[in-house]
């Protein structure tokens, strides 16, 4: 594969929302970013990905759009957005944003011209509409945040199909009016300066033409749309459409949220002259629920099938291409939280040694905000503590679906996404430093114990090891080798190592990582090698005795002696 300049890169993605508000209304802001550029610098990211901002009517914290030109002005004013942007380039930090494409908010003019004047409007091509059947809704599919994926269209026979939330309407690519509008718009921000763009279930925006039913798989008599209207046949015609007028005329980068795509078409989407420049794989992050939309069908994992998840999908996407490597999002509940089952008093051994085994994978590492401290997951004592919407609906159906409520409870505090939003903790004051008003969200109160300036005084925190591990990425020996090697899986069947090699040319360096609250003996001769990281202090001569035993947690990183690190 040709180098390219954002394989290098380290991305911190934003929820703006939670990450620091600027001026005490207890909603984070752009200036908020701007003014912690030099946390942002000094942790050694090189991009930082920014939830969505656009004017929206919040339903789904952004990624509901109604205006794609203009910023919410809980997020701020253009002015900042561009300072942000100038001064982190100073910083040598990139931008990116997140792009919606698939849905509008209903609240966009388009999707409300539609609504005043449902039979002539000129948008009524813009969206999906459909007439109902015999009273009922023109297919049984079900959204992904609860209910049918149709919504009646007010004082007509119709319907308007979304994917996700009711005030999410799905847009009409069939229309090639609509992606020309949208075109325009992706090329006004990259005109604008930014990077480039993580794109928003992006697979969605092709459906299944037939609108058919599909036999039920749950007590609402309903079957999930993805089976209909996520990575359909014909989605490349519009993908390639996409990639030729917008992101192919600049150097940028683009990073899809691409579920639901097999692993056979991945070089289609990552490949040389593939839509995107790397895509998220959420196998292993879904690793703990049947799927990502279904909680209360949990699922018990151990190392070995986390392993299996993480090579295969490393193995396909070496194949292919590239991947985007993580282990936390907005979506997501917090990494320490969902991986390690016996977390007790080794908050810094099972953090930083989560966070060196996904960091040299082979990819671009995305660290979501306050992984880099060791944010944990908050548990909510009842359902009214929750704004996530998925959460809310997650609740009613686990009960539907013949759950109680304390386990309905139990499942959305394990995975709801609220979990990775609290506000970013900052210090050990009120609302951990976030503000100085009530965050928009409950805090976690453990902000206490972990925040940001405590880790920064401290030379043994978690932060000062993600610094560490960031470095040996970038600026190390063995930085050739860890960005652009090959990837390949070793002890694939030991139950609670996780390790892998990474290998360019001549050079060489190896990855252990102990998933377990026990130490693990290998065998293998260190003495050809040298340290690059380790969560533990020991003496370096105690890992080249004969049979080193990994202690709980450990990371330890090893580089082969002798080589040159020259191609
Ligand atoms: C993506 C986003 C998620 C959002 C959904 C609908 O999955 O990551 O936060 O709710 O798309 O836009
Ligand atoms: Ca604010």
């Amino acid at each position: 594969m040709e180098k390219k300049w954002w394989q290098k890169e380290v991305i911190y993605q934003i929820y703006p929302k939670s990450f620091y508000d600027s001026n005490n209304d207890g909603i984070g802001d752009i200036k908020g970013i701007t003014q912690k550029l030099d946390y942002l610098q000094s942790l050694g990211i090189t991009m930082v990905w920014i939830c969505p901002i656009y004017q929206s009517p919040m339903a789904d914290n952004g990624y509901d759009i109604s205006d794609y030109y203009q910023l919410n002005p809980e997020f701020g004013e253009m002015k900042d957005l561009d300072e942000l942007i100038e001064k982190a380039q100073e910083k040598g930090i990139k931008i990116v944003l997140d792009l919606v494409i698939n849905h509008t908010s209903d609240e966009h003019p388009w999707f409300q011209d539609l609504l005043a004047n449902p039979e002539t409007s000129k948008y009524r091509d813009y969206y999906i509409l459909k007439s109902g059947k015999d009273g009922q809704p023109p297919t049984n599919w079900r959204s992904v945040f609860g209910g049918s994926v149709w919504e009646p269209l007010k004082n007509t026979d119709e319907y308007y199909f979304h994917s996700f939330d009711i005030k999410q309407p799905d847009l009409n690519w069939e229309n090639k009016e609509v992606r020309e509008e949208l075109y325009e718009m992706v090329n006004y921000w990259l005109e604008k300066g930014i990077a480039g763009f993580r794109v928003d279930a992006i697979t969605f925006i092709k459906k299944d033409q037939s609108y058919d039913n599909l036999p039920a798989d749950g007590v609402d008599g309903l079957v999930k749309c993805t089976k209909k209207a996520r990575n359909q046949p014909g989605i490349e015609d519009f993908l390639h459409e996409l990639k030729d007028e917008t992101f192919s005329k600049y150097d940028c980068v683009t990073i899809g949220e691409a579920p639901g795509v097999p692993y056979e078409q991945y070089s289609d989407y990552i490949g040389d002259n593939g839509y995107f420049s790397m895509i998220f794989d959420f196998r292993y992050a879904d690793l703990d629920v049947a799927s990502g939309s279904e909680w209360f069908k949990r699922v018990d994992w151990d190392v070995l099938g986390l392993k299996k998840l993480i090579f295969t999908s490393q193995k396909e996407i070496q194949k292919a291409g590239w991947g985007a490597n993580f282990l936390e999002n907005h979506d997501q509940n917090r990494s320490i939280s969902k991986y390690i089952k016996e977390e007790e008093n080794r908050h810094f051994y099972s953090a930083t040694m989560l966070g060196a085994m996904f960091f040299y994978l082979r990819g671009t590492p995305f660290i979501y905000q306050g992984q880099e401290i060791g944010m944990t997951n908050f548990e909510r004592e009842s359902i009214e503590e929750f704004d996530d919407i998925s959460s809310i609906d997650q609740y009613y159906r686990s009960m539907k679906e013949g759950f109680s409520a304390e386990e309905a409870l139990r499942f959305i505090n394990l995975r709801s996404r609220d979990n990775s939003r609290t506000p970013f903790h900052w210090n050990d004051k009120k609302y951990g430093g976030f503000s100085e008003a009530k965050p928009w969200l409950g805090m976690n109160e453990n902000y206490k114990m972990i925040n940001a300036e405590q880790q920064e005084q401290d030379p043994d925190s978690i932060l000062q090891f993600y610094k560490e591990i960031i470095q040996v990425r970038q600026v190390s020996e063995a930085s050739d080798c860890l960005i652009y090697g090959e990837i390949e899986p070793i002890l694939e069947e030991h139950p609670t190592i996780v390790a892998y090699k990474r290998k360019l040319n001549n050079e060489e360096v190896v990855c252990y990582f102990n998933f377990s609250s026990e130490c693990q003996k290998v065998d293998f001769d260190f003495n050809n090698f040298d340290v690059l990281l380790n969560n533990y202090k020991e003496e370096k001569e105690t890992i080249f005795e004969q049979t080193y035993s990994l202690k709980p947690y450990q990371a330890l990183v090893l580089q082969k002696k002798g080589a040159s690190n020259h191609e």
